[in-house]
């Protein structure tokens, strides 16, 4: 699997969205928009309303990570609005297999996501049901965070599990990847790399991101 790289717009000046879109359009592969409710963390960003508008001022694939409540009830939304990829978290799902196929049924691709304290062995049976299966590598919440380095070995035991499965299920990390991070992150397995801070905190975003998917390339 290619590397792809997932510039956040939770760095983004939020006043000003189509703009900071445009900073990465050509260059990033995904533009990975971060919708939290406060509940399932502790944090209130954007939700689908601003999805819609990004969706008609950008043609980079909007990759929605779902860090919210009832992900059943609101994930097929976003694949329905036109979301390339669709994320709900396990700790929040109170019936994945339903919602993923949902995403599935709706057009996106259907991303699974892990908390830096879940394990990933007790979901192995769906991996047929996922398309991406996101391993957090902060707890979610915040952009510019720090890497957890402790998370590796279980990027590691991901891949292996998508490995014996022989599917096509994408490997994506979030939460702290940069320049110093993300070799870790490609040795450790992973293809789809999300990037906040080490993008929008560029003076050149779209150079941000060539330097990473370099560094992801070569590890
Ligand atoms: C954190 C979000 C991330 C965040 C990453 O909860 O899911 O997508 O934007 O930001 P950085 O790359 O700055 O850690
Ligand atoms: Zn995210």
């Amino acid at each position: 699997m290619a590397v792809q790289i997932s510039p956040s717009i939770l760095s983004a000046d939020f006043a000003r969205l189509a703009d900071e879109a445009a900073r990465v359009e050509g260059v990033a592969d995904w533009l990975h928009v971060d919708v939290m409710d406060n509940h399932f963390v502790p944090n209130l960003t954007i939700g689908l309303p601003v999805v819609e508008a990004l969706l008609k001022a950008t043609s980079t694939p909007i990759d929605c990570h779902l860090m919210i409540e009832d992900p059943d009830r609101w994930a097929p939304g976003y694949a329905e609005a036109g979301a390339g990829s669709v994320t709900i978290h396990a700790e929040a799902a109170k019936a994945a297999i339903r919602t993923l196929r949902a995403i599935r049924a709706a057009g996106a691709r259907a991303g699974f996501a892990v908390n830096p304290a879940t394990a990933v062995e007790q979901y192995e049976d769906l991996l047929p049901e996922i398309d991406m299966l996101l391993v957090m590598t902060v707890e979610p919440g915040f952009g510019g965070q720090r890497f957890l380095d402790v998370v590796l070995p279980k990027v590691s035991r991901a891949r292996a599990l998508i490995d014996k499965h022989g599917g096509e299920v994408w490997l994506q990390v979030d939460g702290g990847v940069s320049a110093e991070t993300i070799e870790r992150c490609a040795e450790a397995g992973a293809d789809v790399f999300v990037a906040g801070n080490a993008v929008y905190g560029a003076d050149d975003p779209a150079q941000a991101v060539r330097n990473l998917r370099a560094l992801a390339e070569n590890a």
